[in-house]
């Protein structure tokens, strides 16, 4: 009954989507347990690439039931869209199974969502415009609409009504903005109800069955460690916990059920949106990672911001998570500099300083401590095993093992499913 935990280690966009997809044809459930279409995950199947923002990436693989767990925040009508996309493609997409108690995104959440980051200034925190923090500021709250809400008009009526009775006078008086109607938010709503209704059902009672009858469970993160409005750079986070315990209270799949905990890490580092990040560069070593490495936005198009490796940040993802492997992702962006700097710890204020900070302010003034490791230039996209990578290369990612305390189980040389190096088996 293995029950596996796909995560993001550092600020997202690692490779989770591909590694998923990996693993996708041995197993039964992939479910996503947190975050909703602000993720961007990148699939690329043969010569054909899939952009998934809100479905599981396990929707690639035929015999994979693919899960939105209650953690997730749903914007109907792009789950519609992105239904419909992959129905054009040819993707069988009539096994999806999503959870009644999943919040629904709605159009006054992701107004709300843009209009406090106009109002934010040059402090806001660059999110992806989509209504995730407004939506599960919501379901904290105790206003929120949950996609169950859809198959019930009168409930769902006064839902909505008690919940822009609200917004609305924020909406006119601090933000000078027109108020939403309730008619209209609910007349959108119902339309998505029929359309929806056949995917819905109780994914908590249905993934315990399956992992009682040995059934093999995938959860699948969106985001990343340092995002995480717990254990991330708060508040420059995303508004749910990507961690590994999100996968429980985002499933209602408990801990002890849960064998394992996969971080996928990029040999580099990037993030998106505002907030600290001690090893960007501004340099053209950032600009070479942000090119080689294809380092823009999937979600919103931006450019990611780039930096070298941090192992500091590595090794507290291990912690928070209780990591049991990791899988390095785009080792082959690496390739063809001559030394590879390597941050091992930081220095705060004249101290050097081993683990992440948890004070915001120390964190910010954080600074690299590197050490250069050497680099090498062949071209290793079509290495299937360890020891066919150049020593160099080899010694690159036991370092980084060593100093991130989890074994590293497979490498990424190349986006495509088979330009991986497994090392040790997932399952
Ligand atoms: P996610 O959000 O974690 O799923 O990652 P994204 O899809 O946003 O970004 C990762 C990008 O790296 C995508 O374009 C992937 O196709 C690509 N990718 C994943 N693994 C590798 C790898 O090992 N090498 C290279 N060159 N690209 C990779
Ligand atoms: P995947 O799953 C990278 C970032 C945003 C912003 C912050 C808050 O593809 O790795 P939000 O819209 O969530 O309220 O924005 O989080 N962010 C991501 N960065 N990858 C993602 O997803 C992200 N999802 C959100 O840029 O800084
Ligand atoms: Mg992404």
């Amino acid at each position: 009954m293995p029950a596996l935990v796909l995560l993001g280690a550092q600020w997202g966009d690692e490779g989770k989507g591909k590694a998923t997809d990996l693993l996708g044809g041995s197993v039964d459930y992939v479910v996503r347990y947190q975050g909703g279409n602000n993720a961007g995950h990148t699939v690329v199947v043969g010569d054909q690439k899939y952009a998934l923002h809100l479905l599981p990436s396990g929707i690639l693989s035929p015999e994979c039931v693919p899960v939105i767990g209650n953690g997730v925040v749903v914007d109907p009508a792009v789950l519609l869209s992105e239904l419909d996309g992959l129905a054009q493609r040819g993707v069988d997409t009539s096994k999806l199974l999503i959870s009644g108690n999943a919040h629904l995104i709605t159009p006054y959440h992701t107004t709300m969502d843009k209009v406090t980051e106009r109002f934010l200034g040059k402090r806001k925190i660059g999110t992806t415009g989509r209504g995730i923090g407004p939506t599960y500021a919501d379901k904290i709250n105790r206003v929120g609409i949950r996609v169950q809400d859809l198959f019930d008009e009168s409930i769902l009526r006064q839902k909505v009504e008690a919940a822009l009775d609200q917004k609305n006078q924020v909406l006119a008086k601090l933000y000078n903005r027109r108020a939403i109607l309730a008619d209209q938010v609910v007349e959108e709503l119902l339309g998505y109800a029929d359309k929806l209704r056949d995917y819905v059902c109780d994914t908590t009672l249905l993934l315990n069955e399956a992992l009682d009858q040995d059934k093999v469970v995938l959860f699948e993160g969106g985001q990343g460690t340092l995002l995480d409005v717990d254990h991330g750079t708060y508040p420059f986070v995303t508004s749910s916990n990507p961690t590994a315990g999100g996968a429980c209270t985002g499933s209602g799949v408990g801990p002890t059920r849960i064998n394992r905990v996969i971080g996928i890490l990029k040999a580099y580092t990037t993030r998106v949106g505002a907030g600290p990040f001690p090893t960007e560069l501004f340099d053209e070593d950032g600009e070479k990672l942000r090119t080689i490495g294809g380092e823009r936005g999937v979600t919103t198009g931006r450019d990611r911001r780039c930096g070298w490796f941090d192992a500091v940040i590595a090794r507290y993802a291990t912690r928070v998570n209780g990591l049991t492997d990791f899988f390095l992702t785009k080792l082959d962006v690496l390739t063809g500099w001559e030394q590879i700097p390597v941050c091992v710890a930081y220095e705060v204020d004249g101290r050097r300083v081993d683990e992440l900070p948890y004070s915001q302010t120390d964190f910010h003034h954080a600074k690299p401590v590197y050490e250069m490791l050497p680099g090498w230039s062949e071209d290793i996209s079509r290495a299937k095993t360890f020891e066919e990578l150049p020593k160099n290369a080899q010694a690159y990612v036991k370092a980084l093992e060593e100093m991130s305390g989890a074994p590293i189980s497979a490498i990424g040389v190349g986006p495509g499913r088979d330009e991986t190096i497994q090392i040790n088996s997932f399952l």
